[in-house]
C-alpha cells in the first residue's frame, strides 16, 4: 500500500478523482495528507470530507522558498509519503524537494506537453492559448516532475478535440474530464510498480 501525499492550490477536482478511485478499491495506495499553499483551496474541504488530514501551510511564515519547501518535506516525511502528487499545485518545488522525491513526483497538466506548457502557462491560461492558436486538438498530460517546468518524463496523455464554439470554460471542462481519468490511472500504475523511467521516457510494464 503506497503512502501518497497530494499538493493542491485550488478546487481539488483532480484530488477528488483520486479519492474516488481509492474508495472504489482501484488504487493500491492511500492518501496520508493533502497540503495546500492556499488557505481557501476548496480541495482542503474535500480532503476533510474524505477523512484525510488537510494542511494549509502559509508560505509567508517562511523566510524563503527553500524553508517553505523544507516544511512540506517535513510533513510528508512524518507520514512516510512515498509518492507526491501535484494536483493543481501552483508553487515552486525546491531543488532539495525534487532531489528527495526524484522519480516519485507526478504532475497533471491540461495540455499535450510539450505544447502550451512551461513557465507561467497554467490553469485557464493554457486553454486561452490553445483557443488563440487555433489548434484542433489539445488534451491532458501526466508526467514525472524534474528540475524544469512541465519537462519531466511523460507517463500518460490523452487528446481532446477543440470545438469551433469553445470558450475557455467549455474547453477546460472537457479537458478536466480527461484529467480525472488520466491522473488516477497514472497513480494506479505507479502503485502497481508498472512505471519504468528510462532516460526521458516512461515505459509501462
Ligand atoms: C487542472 O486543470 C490541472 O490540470 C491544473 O490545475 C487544475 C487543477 O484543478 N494543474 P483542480 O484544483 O484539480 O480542480
Amino acid at each position: 500500500m503506497i503512502n501518497i501525499g497530494v499538493l493542491i492550490s485550488g478546487s481539488g477536482t483532480n484530488l477528488q478523482s483520486i479519492v474516488d478511485e481509492i474508495e472504489k478499491g482501484k488504487i493500491s495506495g492511500r492518501i496520508r495528507v493533502v497540503i495546500s499553499n492556499r488557505k481557501d483551496a476548496y480541495g482542503l474541504i474535500r480532503a476533510k470530507k474524505a477523512g484525510i488530514e488537510a494542511l494549509y501551510i502559509d508560505k509567508k511564515k517562511f523566510d524563503s522558498e527553500e524553508e517553505f519547501n523544507r516544511k512540506i518535506i517535513e510533513e510528508l516525511s512524518k507520514r512516510e509519503v512515498e509518492l507526491v502528487v501535484l494536483a493543481g499545485y501552483l508553487s515552486i518545488l525546491s531543488e532539495e524537494f525534487i532531489e528527495k522525491y526524484k522519480g516519485r513526483i507526478i504532475n497533471i497538466h491540461p495540455s499535450l506537453i510539450p505544447s502550451f506548457c512551461g513557465k507561467g502557462c497554467y490553469g485557464d491560461r493554457v486553454h486561452r492559448m490553445v483557443l488563440d492558436r487555433g489548434v484542433k486538438l489539445t488534451g491532458a498530460t501526466v508526467h514525472f516532475v524534474d528540475e524544469g517546468t512541465d519537462t519531466g518524463p511523460i507517463i500518460l496523455q490523452r487528446a481532446v478535440e477543440v470545438k469551433e464554439d469553445d470558450t475557455v470554460e467549455s474547453l477546460k471542462e472537457r479537458v478536466l474530464k480527461v484529467e480525472h481519468q488520466l491522473l488516477p490511472e497514472a497513480i494506479r500504475l505507479f502503485c502497481e510498480g508498472r512505471l519504468a523511467i528510462e532516460g526521458r521516457k516512461v515505459r509501462i510494464k
